[in-house]
């Protein structure tokens, strides 16, 4: 079982990928192999909109890391995205490999039937996260993923979605901020639930 985390923060390694790599640290050790890929570290040309994508499972903007990113999906069971909050929407690197990714459902829905999630974290408490998760939801649905979140079915509901947030609360009229989102214990949680919830929902589908 192969789950590939893709990250588009356009800052390697902070916080949106701390949350991926714990993700994947829980699915790892339920069996799965993992791999994060970093949107910063991939060079992928912007959509020129030729369409050429409506009548073939191809795209004609060529040369960059497009490739290797199809190969790594094709492969996958289990695809996860995060993407911090920009503007309450998806950064502009996740952005641009959804709009790239479109030659891999348009004629044909080449993913479909594999295993989706995805995660956000932001700035502020209610800084947009619930829009931008819903953003990389509703792509990975189009792509005729199954989507999951990280409820735990056994247990009373905690935290509906994986939406950090760097600000942990208020106190003498001063927002005290978190160094990491992954500080957020409930968040961490949540991660791990969701990597339970992704490689459960795989071995049923591959049964
Ligand atoms: C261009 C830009 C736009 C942002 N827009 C928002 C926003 O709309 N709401 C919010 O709460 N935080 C916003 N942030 C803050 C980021 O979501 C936050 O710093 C996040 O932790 C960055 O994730 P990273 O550490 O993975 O890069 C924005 C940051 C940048 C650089």
């Amino acid at each position: 079982m192969k789950i590939l985390a893709i990250n588009g923060s356009h800052r390697k390694g902070k916080n949106t990928a701390v949350l991926l790599r714990t993700v994947l640290d829980e699915a790892a050790a339920l069996g799965a192999s993992t791999e994060l890929l970093e949107l910063s570290d991939m060079e992928i040309k912007l959509c020129i909109s030729c369409n050429k994508c409506l009548t073939k499972c191809e795209c004609s903007v060529t040369g960059d890391d497009m490739a290797v990113i199809e190969e790594k999906l094709l492969a996958a069971d289990g695809i996860l995205l995060g993407s911090p909050v920009y503007w309450v929407n998806v950064t502009t690197l996740m952005k641009n490999f959804m709009d790239r990714s479109r030659y891999l459902h348009i004629y044909k829905n080449v993913l479909d039937g594999k295993v989706g999630a995805a995660l956000t974290t932001a700035g502020l408490l209610y800084g947009g996260q619930e829009t931008t998760l819903k953003i990389m939801e509703c792509f990975l649905q189009f792509h005729g993923l199954h989507v999951v979140d990280c409820r735990d079915p056994n247990e009373p509901i905690t935290a509906p979605i994986v939406a950090g947030s760097l600000m942990e609360g208020f106190k003498d009229d001063r927002v005290i901020w978190r160094r990491n989102a992954a500080d957020d214990q409930l968040l961490v949680a949540s991660c791990k639930q969701l990597a339970r919830n992704m490689v459960k929902l795989i071995h049923q589908l591959n049964k």
